[in-house]
């Protein structure tokens, strides 16, 4: 009765790596197999770690605990933790804030697997998703500081969406060291779907900017009409499918690796998932369940739409026939 789980193209952690190309010559000593597989694994641990602060994030908005710790960097005036007088609210902002540390430690631990596979791209996007940290606890603090500004709190979610994003490219490096950009209409079309995308996802944000869920009673909102933008947001959402719609017919004429017809086949049908609890939400006057598993959908459309364009644009290689025997 077991459910398989589709292959995401991004190798699991415990697959050996495959034998690097390209900025892997310079490898010298030491075994880089074993700092791949760990560089993997902590490649998944970013993802989802990442995936996982935004749903919390989500949910320090969503119950109204956005000035929990009404300051930053401290919690209170004089402490760095929630005491005394402070509330569930306190605890579920500082329960947020305190995940950046799980994120600092697995940023490092990225970082020197990286340097141990010797593989200076690898080196570099670890460099970057590290970097990513304390410029998000930077606008989170403007975040606070702002009173929840809704322009600051859109910047804030987009900038995770970013780095999860970039976790994806990662990950798919340590098994493409030195991959050949496909040219051409088709990979056009992919980047004009990666477009829409982030379109969608910008939208999205500016729509809860206009909404009720300010993280806060007496939050400012950007004063833009709800109905409005979020007829905005599902038109781009309109054509962000009729996109990816295209895009599968397309890798499907030119005949592109397996891989990418299933990274483009995913991706619409987390679209289509994303929509239904879109217009639900909609419909019912955001119930916050909703709202923070629309949250969720809109950190796997970032992962995913990622892994779709990697795949249509940098396909893997085939694998190679089988030896005739004998
Ligand atoms: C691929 C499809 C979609 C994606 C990627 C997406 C993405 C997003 C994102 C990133 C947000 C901001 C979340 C936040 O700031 O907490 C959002 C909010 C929102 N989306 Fe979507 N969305 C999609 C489809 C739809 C559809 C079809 C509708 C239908 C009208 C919809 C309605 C809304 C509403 C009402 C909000 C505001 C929620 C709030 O006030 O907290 N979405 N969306």
């Amino acid at each position: 009765m077991g459910m398989t789980l589709p292959d995401p193209g991004l190798g699991s952690p415990t697959e050996a790596p495959t034998t690097p190309r390209g900025d892997d010559r310079r490898q010298a000593g030491g075994d880089p197999d074993r700092w791949l597989l760990w560089t993997r694994w902590l490649g998944w641990a970013t993802l989802v770690a990442n995936t996982v602060l935004v749903v919390t994030g989500g949910a320090v908005r969503l119950t109204g605990s956005g000035l929990g710790c009404p300051t930053w960097p401290r919690c209170t005036e004089d402490s760095f933790t929630p005491h005394g007088a402070y509330d569930v609210h306190s605890i579920i902002e500082f329960g947020n804030r305190t995940l950046t540390f799980v994120l600092v430690a697995i940023a490092f631990a990225t970082f020197f697997a990286a340097l141990g596979t010797r593989r200076s791209r690898l080196i570099r996007y670890a460099v970057v998703l590290a970097l990513g940290i304390p410029l998000q606890a930077v606008i989170g603090g403007i975040t606070v500081l702002t009173d929840l500004n809704p322009w600051v709190v859109s910047l804030h979610l987009l900038l995770s969406l970013a780095i999860i994003s970039l976790s994806v490219v990662f990950l798919r490096r340590i098994d493409q060291p030195d991959p050949a950009a496909a040219r051409g209409p088709v990979a056009g079309l992919a980047w004009a779907t990666m477009l829409s995308g982030w379109v969608v996802l910008y939208i999205g944000t500016v729509v809860t900017g206009s909404g009720p869920h300010a993280g806060d009673a007496d939050s400012p909102r950007n004063g833009l009409d709800p109905l409005q933008v979020s007829q905005l947001h599902a038109d781009a959402v309109f054509l962000f499918i009729g996109l990816t719609i295209g895009l599968l017919f397309a890798v499907r004429a030119v005949a592109l690796p397996a891989e990418s017809t299933r990274a483009v086949s995913w991706l619409l049908g987390v679209q289509v998932s994303q929509s239904g609890i879109g217009f639900v939400q909609y419909f019912t006057d955001l119930p916050v369940v909703l709202v923070g598993f629309h949250l969720l959908g809109a950190a796997l459309i970032a992962a995913v739409l990622t892994w779709a364009v990697l795949a249509v644009y940098l396909p893997k290689a085939p694998a190679p026939a089988p030896a005739p025997a004998g």
